[in-house]
């Protein structure tokens, strides 16, 4: 075993079920390991290296502000962080961002948002928030309070008050809900991504736009998975055609730089004041630096052709021996197999392709510039997986 195993298991909290697998380099869609051997990364570290590994656009968009300066506070108005915000609006019809480091903090802020703008326009008892049953939102206890899992809750509690959780693809239960408490918002993933890969019917999310205007209450999407092209749109919603009031982000946005934002839509764009909200490290400037060049390349053009090798995926794989279904959208896709997911995903690394799970599934989570070359050889790797495991 090498030294990163050994120390790893002596000084890293025993928070992570690791795979055997040191990682020691990256590019493009390759990871190598300590021994040298060559992987197609379709895990991106959980939905986030957008552009695959080292990038060399990514590399000199963060080098080129690192070398002006890395940090300041947020008593300074600073151009990466602005030129981000203003990019972010324009492409979503959001109006202000927030920044923070990760997609626990995008939605700590985008419930508080709601909080307030329910506080000032409803009235303060109008604090609860309804997540939906299987969903994830994160591990802060405010967030773990918002994901709608049990196995999440155990040994946490007490949890943050206000949450209710609605069965996912139900508009009565939805409904039931609102009409027996004071609400300020509705959150959802259009894709619940560690729930299984399983997207919202979009009868369904029309329902929620007609209950939010009902019952006058937000709807928050938390994009931190399904965010920034993933899907095969630039954010989840958009298969949906409607502009939430809330979009939580982070994952995929900095390509592997840490960062989350939260846009406020027009309804709450000015809830906040100064002192209700911050963050030390929220609007880097060499994270927003990197997220800019993310976002400017996550264009028509290539979100078509995630949406093209998405069905390339879908078609090989819904007909291959073995497997029972194959959900998702664009470059976020659960494989279930009829053999054990965890034995499928570890067959793949000894083959040669990384995947991770979500539940019971196989989850396919490729950089959105993948060439095709390397698509069809892990797609066999996979069957040949599926088949051996
Ligand atoms: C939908 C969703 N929300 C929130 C989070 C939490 O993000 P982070 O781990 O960056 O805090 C995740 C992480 O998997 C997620 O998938």
């Amino acid at each position: 075993m090498s030294y990163t195993k050994i120390s790893d298991k002596e000084y890293i909290a025993n928070t992570y079920n690791r795979f055997d697998l040191e990682i020691v380099k990256g590019k493009g869609e390759f990871v190598w390991d300590e021994n040298g051997k060559e992987y197609i990364d379709l895990s991106t570290g959980i939905a986030v290296n957008a552009f695959g590994h080292a990038d060399e656009q990514i590399i000199d968009a963060a080098t080129k502000q690192m070398k002006n300066f890395f940090h300041t506070s947020n008593l300074y108005y600073t151009n990466p962080c602005v030129t981000l915000a203003k990019l972010l609006t324009e492409k979503t019809g959001m109006k202000k961002v927030f920044f923070s480091n990760s997609g626990a903090e995008a939605n700590e802020c985008a419930i508080k948002a709601a909080r307030e703008w329910a506080f000032v326009n409803k009235g303060e008892e109008y604090y609860n928030i309804i997540t939906l049953k299987n969903s994830f939102h994160g591990r802060t206890i405010t967030t773990l309070s918002a994901t709608g899992q049990d196995v999440f809750h155990e040994k946490f509690l007490p949890l943050t008050q206000g949450f209710l959780y609605a069965q996912p693809n139900c508009a009565d239960d939805m409904e039931k809900l609102l009409k027996e408490n004071k609400c300020a918002a509705i959150m959802i993933e259009t894709v619940q991504g560690e729930g299984g890969v399983i997207p919202l019917d979009e009868d369904y999310v029309k329902s929620l736009i007609e209950l939010s205007e009902k019952y006058n209450v937000l709807i928050i999407c938390d994009e931190v998975q399904t965010g920034n092209g993933r899907t095969g749109k630039l954010y989840g919603y958009m298969h949906y055609d409607f502009v939430p009031d809330i979009v939580s982000t982070a994952k995929g946005l900095g390509g592997g730089l840490p960062i989350g934002a939260t846009m406020l839509g027009e309804k709450v764009k000015d809830v906040y004041k100064p002192g209700s909200h911050g963050s030390t490290f929220g609007g880097n400037p060499v994270c927003c630096a990197a997220a800019v060049n993310v976002i400017s390349r996550i264009d028509d053009e290539l979100l078509e052709e995630v949406c093209k090798k998405s069905e390339y995926i879908k078609k090989e794989l819904s007909c291959a021996e073995g497997v029972v279904s194959v959900t998702g959208r664009g470059f976020m896709l659960g494989v279930e197999t009829k053999k054990n997911a965890s034995d499928v995903v570890k067959k793949c690394m000894e083959f040669g392709v990384l995947v991770i799970t979500a539940k019971t599934k196989v989850r396919i989570l490729p950089p959105l510039n993948i060439c095709q070359q390397s698509l069809e050889k892990s797609v066999k790797i996979i069957k040949k997986a599926i088949a051996e495991a």
